[in-house]
């Protein structure tokens, strides 16, 4: 009998963490999760074993701990790591910085170490688009310049692919770089999502919060930006179409398919809808209307940004399937459970 392949998914028990492990259980992976429950609740790993039928191994600890980081690889024989585990509050780390690079940038490195003391080779890593500030041409390919982060968490995402280009080019480490759009929506058990803190930063919680009746109203940031409604375009990509962007590139590097010791691919959908155009799927979607205003620009925010995906298409063999309407329809149904 083969023996199923180990995938260590550090933050396992977060957004797309969760949804990741659902797939790699699906697609036949042994899961090991390690998570320090900062933004995700323990009950998240009984959810996933209701969907999968399969609990995955849960340690609760965190990442800065070398020690037992370095012991966990050592103790358990783990193939490859999809690294989620990490701050990603674009305004909390513009008020702390240090907890920003310390924990994002720490817990990489103590990864990296421990991956190569005990043999693993094989790393995704959670990137972000943030990576392109406002790019200069759309859609964005991988070869876009990168801009000078406008936060320190994006900073972290900018140095970590440093960290990570660094490290690959004199270890036998091998990384794929994930550079993640817009994720939105939830399994469509309505049994994981996203479970935001205090009041949501992002658009998609606070439409669904809106929805509910927890916010009053939805404040539209922003209605004189240089695109065709006013509003400001993203690419909003499905999670569970994102999860399965990491198995594809699992497969790539132990296929042995990579060119190089990192590869960054785009993840998203190719297709940029503004801030009104999410509002009004939302509520074709769900048949719930939003009560939402107009008001001005939120700083740091950039007009546009989708993906060119040809790349994730043709060397992934991977492409997003689930459509806006369907990400915003799961988002309500798991909203309707909270
Ligand atoms: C944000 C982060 C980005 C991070 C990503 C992770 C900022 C500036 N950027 O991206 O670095 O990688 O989240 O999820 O925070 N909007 C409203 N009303 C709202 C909330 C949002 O109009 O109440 C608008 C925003 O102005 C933006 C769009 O909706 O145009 C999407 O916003 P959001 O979901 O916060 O994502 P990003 O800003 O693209």
């Amino acid at each position: 009998m083969k023996t199923k392949k180990r995938i260590l998914v550090t933050g396992g028990l977060g957004y797309i963490g969760s949804h990741t492990v659902v797939e790699l259980q699906e697609a036949g992976y042994e899961v090991y999760i390690i998570d320090n429950l900062s933004n995700s609740r323990p009950g998240v790993a009984d959810r996933i074993a209701s969907i999968t039928g399969i609990r995955p191994h849960t340690e609760i600890f965190d990442l800065q701990d070398r020690d037992r980081l370095l012991r966990y690889f050592q103790e358990h024989r783990i193939d490859g790591v999809i690294h989620f585990a990490a701050s990603k509050a674009v305004g909390e780390s513009v008020q702390k910085p240090l907890h920003y690079y310390r924990n994002n940038l720490v817990s990489l490195m103590n990864v990296l170490e421990a991956m190569r003391a005990s043999g693993s080779r094989h790393i995704i890593f959670s990137s972000s688009c943030t990576v392109y500030g406002q790019a200069d041409q759309m859609p964005i390919t991988e070869n876009a310049p990168l801009k000078p982060a406008e936060s320190p968490y994006g900073n972290t995402k900018k140095i970590s692919e440093d960290i990570l280009s660094d490290f690959a080019g004199v270890s036998d480490i091998r990384v794929v770089s994930l550079r993640y759009f817009n994720p939105i929506g939830a399994h469509p058990s309505a049994q994981i999502g996203e479970l935001p803190l205090g009041v949501p930063q992002n658009l998609v919680p606070f439409i669904t919060q809106t929805a509910a009746g927890i916010r009053e109203e939805l404040s539209v940031f922003g209605s004189d930006y240089p695109t065709p409604d006013g509003t400001a375009i993203r690419d909003y990509i499905h999670v569970v179409d994102l999860a399965q962007a990491h198995i594809a590139a699992l497969k790539y590097l132990s296929e042995g398919k990579n060119s190089d010791t990192i590869e960054f691919f785009n993840v998203g959908t190719g297709k940029g809808s503004s801030v009104l155009e999410v509002i009004h799927a939302f509520e074709r979607a769900t048949g719930v209307k939003l009560r939402y205003k107009m008001a001005p620009r939120r700083p740091g925010d950039i007009t546009e940004a989708y993906a060119d995906t040809t790349k994730a298409n043709r060397i992934l063999g991977w492409k997003a399937r689930k459509t806006l309407e369907q990400a915003l329809y799961d988002a309500w149904q798991w909203q309707k459970t909270l």
